[in-house]
């Protein structure tokens, strides 16, 4: 082996045995830097004869290009390789998440709330609502109960005392001591007249009065339901001074019982997830609907458990009726031109119903323990094709 030979040997091993990108660099300076030993014989090529250069010049030249392209391509993988490592020391794991799994939780009133307008939305209901500070005159007047009505004594009101809202506005974000009256039927001022009631304000009792304010506010046809809170003084496992309804109202012509009795199925059929739900309307008396029904569902044994379905037994659930024809008119609309069907229901028993809860105070003490157990994920939102249940 010629020395050339064996110079070309060692310089490509030398190449080839670089680790870095540095040692590379080492070697090619070493080889054909201003003193490398390639570049030194590159110089003797100018003092040979002729004839040598001839022999010479391709062998040291294709000595030159052979040590090039050697430390081309070792630096081509040293700078992959480098690359790479940079790449897996420098990753970002995408998955993350941004911040901690959300903690809170969708509250089944809440829940349920969203299921119904969900329901409802689709056989053409909208959602109204009224101030939870109502006055009497929409609360119970308005509504077929005037001051001697009995039934305003059923309702455990809680009364605003009326000096610190007169001559303030109406009631809604007016700040009032409150205090429940032994006889609520009883008036506050012995001088009441219809305009002094219009000033006694209440916690509203139900949610009834919002379909006063929908009939006075917008022209029939009318379709609404009106979910929000109401308040009696009551205190128990199953009840709570502070509770939910919602309410439905349509106002239209030539309505009837069938119309009523047909939205509560397909309502409830479609709440409860069950096409079995079979519904009893039993006559009943409310003062703002005439004919009153109150409507049982019916229920069977399944597995030791009373469940929705079947008629095995009945349970009651909710009052309906036709709108009495005084409500009608004292909402300034013709009886006899309109007529209509309302109903009223406890969503907080809707939601212990469906969701399986036998006491209704957890509802409302904001026990984190009990909102992890029943409530519902935020990004859970209900919707009839996916199915408005759990
Ligand atoms: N407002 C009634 C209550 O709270 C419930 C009710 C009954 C509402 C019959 C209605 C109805 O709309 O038609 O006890």
């Amino acid at each position: 082996m010629t020395d050339l030979d064996q110079m070309k040997t060692d310089l490509l091993a030398a190449i080839d045995s670089a680790a870095t990108l540095d040692a590379l660099e080492a070697v090619r300076v070493s080889a054909l830097g201003k003193a490398g030993s390639v570049t030194a014989l590159l110089k003797t090529l100018g003092g040979m004869s002729p004839d040598e250069r001839q022999v010479q010049g391709p062998r040291i030249q294709g000595l030159r290009e052979a040590v090039t392209t050697a430390i081309a391509t070792r630096k081509a993988s040293l700078d992959r390789a480098e690359l790479d490592a940079r790449l897996a020391s420098e990753t970002l794991d995408m998955t993350l998440p941004a911040a901690a799994a959300p903690q809170g939780s969708v509250h089944p009133v809440s829940q349920v709330m969203d299921e119904l307008a969900e329901i409802f939305a689709d056989l053409g209901f909208a959602v109204a609502t009224g101030p939870e500070i109502e006055d009497q005159w929409h609360n119970f007047t308005a509504l077929n109960m005037p001051e001697s009505h009995p039934a305003r004594a059923m309702h455990d009101t809680f009364y605003l005392s009326p000096s610190p809202l007169r001559g303030e506005g109406r009631g809604e974000g007016a700040s009032a001591s409150v205090g429940v009256l032994g006889d609520p039927a009883q008036p506050l001022s012995p001088t009441l007249s219809l305009e002094g009631e219009r000033e006694m304000y209440v916690l509203r009792t139900h949610t009834s009065p919002v379909q006063i304010r929908t009939m006075m506010g917008q022209q029939p046809p009318i379709r609404i339901i009106a979910p929000g809170r109401v308040y009696r003084s009551d205190w128990d496992a199953t009840h709570t001074p502070m509770f939910h309804q919602i309410e439905g109202l349509v106002i239209d012509k030539g309505i009837t019982l069938g119309h009523l009795k047909w939205t509560l199925e397909t309502f409830l059929k479609a709440f409860f997830e069950r096409d079995d739900i079979v519904l009893r309307l039993r006559p009943s008396y409310f003062p703002f609907t005439e004919p009153s029904a109150e409507v049982d569902v019916g229920w069977t044994m399944e597995k030791g458990r009373r469940t929705l379905g079947g008629s095995e037994g009945w349970m009651e659930l909710l009052g309906s009726g036709m709108v009495h024809p005084r409500v009608i008119a004292a909402c300034g609309l013709d009886p006899n031109e309109w007529q209509g069907f309302a109903f009223g229901v406890g969503v907080d028993r809707l939601a212990m119903l469906k969701y399986g809860m036998d006491d209704l105070r957890p509802f409302f003490e904001g026990d984190a323990r009990w909102l992890k157990h029943y409530g519902f994920s935020a990004l859970d939102v209900p919707t009839l094709s996916q199915g408005v249940g759990a």
